[in-house]
């Protein structure tokens, strides 16, 4: 499969409002000249994002305000990137997690990330799979997912599960396209500094961060290559080959522990 050429083409990005939707959006932008649609609630920082690349990058930005968790929305986002141009390629990168332990997510928060994290991605993936499908286009849809998904991390127990059935879901789906012309991504990225790293709560994960920008390169690297499975960082590429000579049990353990020493150290602050 030839890479994809972003130059002049239309790529739909969700979650593009902070992090690391974000930070493709403004890379595929400036670096690559792609036309974009964005998603994300935040309206706000959608609309500035749009300025700012119009004028910086002298691109077309198309700002589509939707909840990723109510399925009306999602319908309407597939329904604005089918229509009025044509769409090259798909990051389906919006996402959400709880951090701490499951007992504390509500009903409600895990439903919402269920429909976000998984039920929105599969609606998305669905669609423009089959609109792909039936126009012989070329083009490439990329779904975020995370290492959460590979190794389960304890304290992120529910977003694991979201993360992991991405994985399943794309690797099944991906040999069930017949078009040659379409590719369909994994990106799997260790912690990143985004707005979801960015408390007290991982403060002592700082250190296993990696800057969004390398994130986002990474990212746009394997959609453009049509990676299958793409992990970004060698060390964390290293670590993830390594791992899998462990036995889960073990790996799963050592996470506990670093997670909930990162935990206790908040909950013992608001006690002082
Ligand atoms: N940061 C990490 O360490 C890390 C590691 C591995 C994978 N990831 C994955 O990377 C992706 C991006 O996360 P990030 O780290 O960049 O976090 P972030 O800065 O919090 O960005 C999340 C994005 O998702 C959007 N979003 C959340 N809920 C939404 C909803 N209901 N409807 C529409 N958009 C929604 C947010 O926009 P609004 O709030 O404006 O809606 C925001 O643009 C996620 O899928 C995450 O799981 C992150």
């Amino acid at each position: 499969m030839r890479a994809l050429d972003f130059n002049n083409k239309w790529v739909l990005i969700t979650g593009a409002s902070s992090g690391l939707g974000y930070e493709m959006a403004s890379q595929l932008a400036r670096y690559h000249h792609a036309n974009l649609i964005i998603a994300a609630r935040r309206g706000d920082k959608l609309n500035q994002l749009k300025t700012d690349l119009e004028r910086d990058a002298n691109v077309q930005v198309k700002v589509v305000v939707a909840d990723l968790s109510l399925p009306e929305d999602v319908e309407r986002l597939i329904a604005e990137s089918l229509a009025g141009q044509e769409l090259y390629a798909a990051i389906l990168n919006a996402g959400i997690t709880h951090f701490g332990p499951h007992a504390e997510l509500s009903q409600d928060q895990f439903q919402r990330m269920v429909q976000t994290n998984v039920i929105s991605v599969v609606r998305l993936t669905g669609e423009l799979v089959k609109h792909f499908e039936q126009s012989g286009a070329t083009g490439g849809i990329m779904i975020v997912s995370s290492m959460a998904g590979i190794f389960p991390v304890p304290y992120q127990a529910a977003y694991s599960g979201t993360k992991s059935f991405l994985i399943g879901f794309a690797n099944a789906l991906a040999h069930e396209i017949k078009s040659r012309a379409l590719s369909l991504s994994i990106f799997a990225p260790g912690g990143v500094v985004t707005e979801m790293t960015a408390t007290e709560k991982f403060n002592d994960l700082q250190g296993w961060l990696m800057p969004v920008s390398q994130a986002a390169k990474e990212g746009i690297y394997a959609l453009k290559y049509r990676k299958f499975n793409y992990v970004p960082g060698a060390l964390n590429r290293v670590g993830n080959v390594f791992m899998k000579f462990l036995p889960k049990k073990l790996i799963v353990g050592i996470l506990a522990k670093t997670y909930q020493r990162s935990l206790l150290k908040v909950n013992s602050s608001d006690k002082t």
